[in-house]
Parts: structure tokens; C-alpha cells; sequence
């Protein structure tokens, strides 16, 4: 009985260290995406969007702490009336924006953001850097 309690033991500490390894790991690998995210919205979505805490909008809302926001409640900007008839009960998690940037007429018919992203990972890349805005 006793070996068996001391193995159980044993086997519980290696497998917190594997999941604080593997927590490192996933860590490290959400940086980078973040990291080749900012350059992706830097080149796809700054024309029209602005990133930083308190910046004005452009022809798109503000994006900073869009992750954990409500759709369409950026004060200042003017959304379309696709967007708000959309909007009713919708927050913005990774899931909502993917499907967004996928194809943003399934998400909000009639809104004006004229942009899509068809690439899966480069849609992951942009959420990874989308949710370090906060
Ligand atoms: C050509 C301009 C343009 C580009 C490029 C663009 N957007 Fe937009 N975006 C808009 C507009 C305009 C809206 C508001 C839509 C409306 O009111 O119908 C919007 C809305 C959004 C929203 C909803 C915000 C809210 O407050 O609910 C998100 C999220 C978003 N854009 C993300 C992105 C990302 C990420 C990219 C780049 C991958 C991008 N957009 C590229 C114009 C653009």
C-alpha cells in the first residue's frame, strides 16, 4: 500500500511538471503568434483601425481591449445599422472574431467593414494580437 501511495505521488509530480512545461510552451508559442499577428493587422487592418488605449477611430472602430467588448459599443463611432442590428447580446471572443474576419456579412449582415481574412492561421495569428489589447 505504501509503495503504491509513494508511485501515486510520484507520478502526480511529474505530470505537474509536464503541465507547467507545456504552460511555458503554449505561452511562448501565443507570443510569437501575437508577435507575427501585430505585423499582419499593422498591414491588413490599420488603414481603417487604430490599436492603442485611447486612440481616435478611423474609418473602423478602435480595436484596443476588443476582446471581452460588446460588438459595435466603441463610444465615438458610428456604426452602420447592420452592425447594430447585429449586435444585440454579442461580446467579442476569439470564436466570434474568427468567424468574423472569415466573413463578416454571416456575422452582421449589411455592415460596411469591407475586409476578409481566408487564411486560417493568419486569422489565428491576428486574434492571438488582438487579445494582448488590454
Ligand atoms: C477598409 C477598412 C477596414 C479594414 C481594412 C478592416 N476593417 Fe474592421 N471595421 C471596419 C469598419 C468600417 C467597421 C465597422 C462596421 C460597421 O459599423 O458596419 C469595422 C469593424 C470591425 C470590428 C468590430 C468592432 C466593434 O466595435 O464591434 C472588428 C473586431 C474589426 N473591424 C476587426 C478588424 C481587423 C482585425 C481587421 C484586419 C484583419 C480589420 N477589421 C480590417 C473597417 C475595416
Amino acid at each position: 500500500m505504501k509503495r503504491i501511495s509513494t508511485l501515486s505521488i510520484a507520478i502526480g509530480t511529474s505530470f505537474a511538471l509536464m503541465s507547467a512545461a507545456g504552460y511555458a510552451q503554449d505561452s511562448a508559442d501565443l507570443a510569437a503568434l501575437a508577435a507575427s499577428g501585430k505585423k499582419l493587422a499593422t498591414n491588413n487592418c490599420a488603414v481603417c483601425h487604430t490599436f492603442g488605449k485611447g486612440e481616435p477611430n478611423g474609418q473602423g472602430p478602435n480595436l484596443f481591449g476588443i476582446v471581452g467588448r460588446p460588438m459595435a459599443a466603441q463610444p465615438g463611432f458610428k456604426y452602420s445599422a447592420g452592425m447594430q442590428a447585429a449586435a444585440s447580446g454579442k461580446v467579442w471572443d476569439e470564436k466570434l472574431l474568427d468567424a468574423w474576419l472569415s466573413d463578416t456579412q454571416t456575422v452582421a449582415p449589411g455592415n460596411a467593414m469591407t475586409y476578409f481574412e481566408g487564411d486560417d492561421a493568419r486569422r489565428r495569428k491576428i486574434i492571438a494580437y488582438l487579445s494582448t489589447l488590454h
